[in-house]
């Protein structure tokens, strides 16, 4: 996790920090890539926020390039896992640096007019905010501009002076954008002394999925997602309240970091991520019948889904008739986690790829209500390397939630509690527990 780097380092005086870098609509917008590279420089995790006059001096893809982060070009915008984009950009951020700074986005910040997305992310944020106006001498240096500019310092907000230099006007005089280098000492001077807002890298807006470490490459990995729906009759059936969001967010990290992604969806709500092979299977026999037969073939199989513990033992070809009454009777499913684990943990076990033997990485998942108590004994009878267990009854951490409070058991280690996740942060951190399981293994069979 990145984020947390030790900020008494001189050379990198923001180490660690998250900077919100506003560029507004000055012909120095230009300047913004270079500004982007130093604040990396010094330490900085860097996110663009652009009005859109800025956008026609620099086009979005440099400054995303060097960010690695989407530009965030409108207050409207929502990252990927639909939280709104400038709020936790706002919230995570150790300070926010407008450079350049227009005369009409002075204006716009001095009233709280939040009509573009640099101004909405200053006025939710309690961050410190560093100003560096660049803009024609004579505009700078209107009464407007000079109240505004006031009314910036009343906030609290660091002005950084413009300097004196040739202008795009042709003429000579002050507007420039102040040196570089003097930009991040300011950002320096603004966040010293104070903790580090948000460490966890996870709680900030994302990194673009195309600048991912392709860490997965040449892993097939099988995720299961959704609930199941078992027949009482052509119409009816018993099944659950899961929405597939957890599995389908397992399955976009996973493509991101270059895995090919086979999801065998059960009963869905959520959007099902482009790019993996998606196999219906709707009732605990279809699922289990698709599991076991890709099994041989997969390095990972992580169980998302909210599988029937039980299900009608007789289903109606025909619908039920109310009147009739109803009484059903039920039978145990077949436990597909631990079939999978008995199989792949079998000595004659079909191994993927070439080399040492190896079997596939298993994951399964505990939904708990109001304790975790049953979750490592769960872990152990199910023979799986990680269970991720939650306790759906807990707000934020159900099901169709788009966060999650998870905690990782690991048989024969500590529970590690993490703290409240996007459902996609925890995909990665899932993703990254179960490379680093398989990196255990190391060169040798598997255990
Ligand atoms: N699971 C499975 N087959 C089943 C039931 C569950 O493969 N018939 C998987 C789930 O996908 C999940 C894990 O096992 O990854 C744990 O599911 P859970 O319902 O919590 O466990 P159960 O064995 O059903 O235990 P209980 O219902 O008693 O909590």
């Amino acid at each position: 996790m990145a984020g947390t780097g030790d900020a008494r380092m001189t050379d990198q005086p923001l180490a660690g920090r998250f900077v919100l870098l506003g560029v507004t609509g000055s012909i120095a917008a230009y300047k913004a890539a270079e500004l982007v590279r130093l604040l990396i420089a010094a330490g900085a995790d860097v996110q663009v926020l652009m009005t859109h006059s800025a956008a026609q001096f620099i086009g979005p893809l440099t400054l995303e390039t060097l960010s690695r982060r989407r530009a965030m070009l409108g207050a409207l915008e929502l990252l990927p896992d639909r939280r709104i984009g400038h709020i936790v950009a706002a919230d995570t951020a150790d300070a926010i640096l407008v450079a350049p700074a227009t005369a009409r986005w002075m204006s716009a910040m001095a009233d709280g007019l939040a009509d573009d997305v640099v101004t909405a992310t200053a006025l939710a944020s309690t961050a410190p905010v560093v100003v560096a106006p660049a803009m024609d001498g004579d505009m700078y240096a209107h009464p407007a501009t000079r109240a505004n500019v006031a009314t910036l310092r009343s906030f609290g907000y660091t002005i950084v002076e413009p300097g004196t230099g040739p202008l795009a006007s042709g003429q000579v005089g002050p507007g420039r954008l102040a040196d570089l280098p003097l930009l991040v000492d300011a950002v320096a001077t603004a966040v010293a002394g104070r903790p580090i807002r948000q460490p966890d890298a996870r709680l900030r807006p994302p990194v673009d999925p195309a600048s991912l470490p392709q860490d997965l490459a040449g892993w097939h990995v099988l995720v299961t997602a959704g609930g199941t729906a078992e027949p009482i009759d052509p119409v009816r059936f018993i099944g659950n309240r899961s929405t597939g969001k957890m599995g389908a967010a397992i399955a976009e990290a996973a493509l991101a970091r270059g895995a090919s992604v086979t999801l065998i969806a059960g009963t869905t709500s959520a959007p099902l991520p482009v790019g993996a092979e998606i196999v219906e299977a709707p009732t605990t026999a279809e699922m289990r019948r698709a599991i076991l037969e890709r099994l041989p073939a997969t390095d990972a199989l992580i169980m998302a889904a909210a599988v029937a513990d039980f299900r009608p033992r007789h289903a109606s070809a025909t619908k039920l008739d109310r009147a009739d009454g109803l009484t059903l009777e039920l039978e145990a499913t077949e436990d597909i986690l631990a079939e999978a684990s008995a199989l792949a943990r079998a000595p004659q076990s079909a191994t993927v790829g070439s080399g040492p033997a190896r079997r596939p990485v298993l994951v399964g998942f505990a939904a708990e209500s109001g304790s975790l108590d049953r979750a490592a004994a769960k872990a152990v009878r199910k023979g799986v390397d990680l269970l991720v267990a939650n306790d759906v009854s807990e707000p934020g951490s159900g099901f169709g939630t788009d966060t999650n409070r998870v905690t990782i058991l690991i048989p024969g280690q500590q529970p590690e509690p993490w703290p409240q996740l996007t459902k996609l942060e925890v995909a990665h951190g899932i993703l990254d527990r179960v490379l680093a399981i398989r990196d255990g293994w190391g060169a040798s069979s598997a255990s």
